[in-house]
């Protein structure tokens, strides 16, 4: 068994800025709220934790603050027991050029993999006990570079990458990209229904066909949408996880992310914070 936590679009930031005339990012509590989440995860045994991009809230021109920034969630996340996987969103590379943003989560590159060994004797969330003990999980970490929020790319170079990649994995592979690279409703989305351009990775169609044909990849996650979804494309599901700090109805943080138990023939996801529930897939 896998088991791993996501957290996604932390914004960190000291000032909200109002969007279309309200605040809907409650960025002044995401270190908190961070904290917590890595408290969270301390108390279980995970293979690793991820975040999965716009670790930050840009500030216009304003580098040396989201350096700051991203040096104060990098303090925050260098709490954690479990190995760290990032992932690059759209705020980040706004101020910051790819190379710092690199440096500054610990990464060689932009986009990379990892593979880790699986667990035995892991007690589940539904209290069964996983026996399987000699698999790997592969994780694919992609780069969607964005810089102006519609010009919204996986490159060629690492496209090709990714099929390479590919045909070395194990049967348990996941996707993690900050942009979705499925076809989700936005309806109701107070970001997105209108800008459905400021969306979705562009490429998305190939990258599909490509995770398809290779047969190995069992789920996709990411952000950037501010909404939880789940979605199942060619037999693969893709899900993307409400933003940690997204102002909810009643005024307070989501608090949200998301525990994943990955096993041979099933996919179990419990969320935590505003709107908790739980997900169980069929492999
Ligand atoms: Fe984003």
């Amino acid at each position: 068994m896998f088991r791993f936590a996501l957290v996604t679009d932390v914004h960190i930031c000291n000032e909200e800025a109002p969007y279309e005339g309200v605040v809907r990012k409650l960025c002044h509590q995401a270190l908190p709220l961070l904290g917590d989440f890595v408290e969270f995860c301390n108390q279980q045994e995970l293979t690793f934790a991820a975040q999965l991009g716009d670790f930050i809230e840009d500030i216009p021109g304003s580098v040396e603050s989201d350096r700051t920034h991203f040096q104060s969630g990098m303090r925050v996340l260098s709490g954690l027991r479990a190995p760290l996987l990032s992932v690059i969103g759209n705020h980040e590379q706004v101020n910051l050029s790819v190379d710092e943003i690199c440096s500054l989560a610990g990464l060689e590159t932009p986009y990379y993999r990892r593979t880790f060994k699986g667990v035995k004797g892991v007690r589940g969330l539904r209290g069964v006990r996983s026996l399987q003990d000699d698999s790997a999980l592969d994780v694919l970490v992609l780069f969607s570079s964005s810089i102006e929020h519609t010009d919204i790319h996986i490159s060629a170079q690492q496209m090709h990458w990714l099929e390479a990649e590919l045909r070395d994995c194990s049967d348990s592979t996941i996707v993690l990209v900050h942009h979705p690279l499925d076809e989700q409703s936005l309806l109701g989305n107070v970001w997105f229904e209108k800008y459905p351009h400021y969306c979705f990775v562009e490429e998305r169609v190939a990258l599909r066909k490509i995770l398809k044909e290779s047969g190995k990849v069992k789920a996709v996650f990411g952000g950037h949408v501010h909404q939880t979804s789940v979605s199942r494309i060619d037999g693969i599901y893709y899900v993307t996880i409400q933003s940690l700090v997204e102002r909810t109805e009643a005024g307070a943080a989501s608090s949200a992310w998301a525990l994943v138990e990955l096993d041979k023939d099933r996919l179990l996801m419990r969320l935590y914070g505003a709107g908790p529930g739980e997900f169980e897939l069929c492999l």
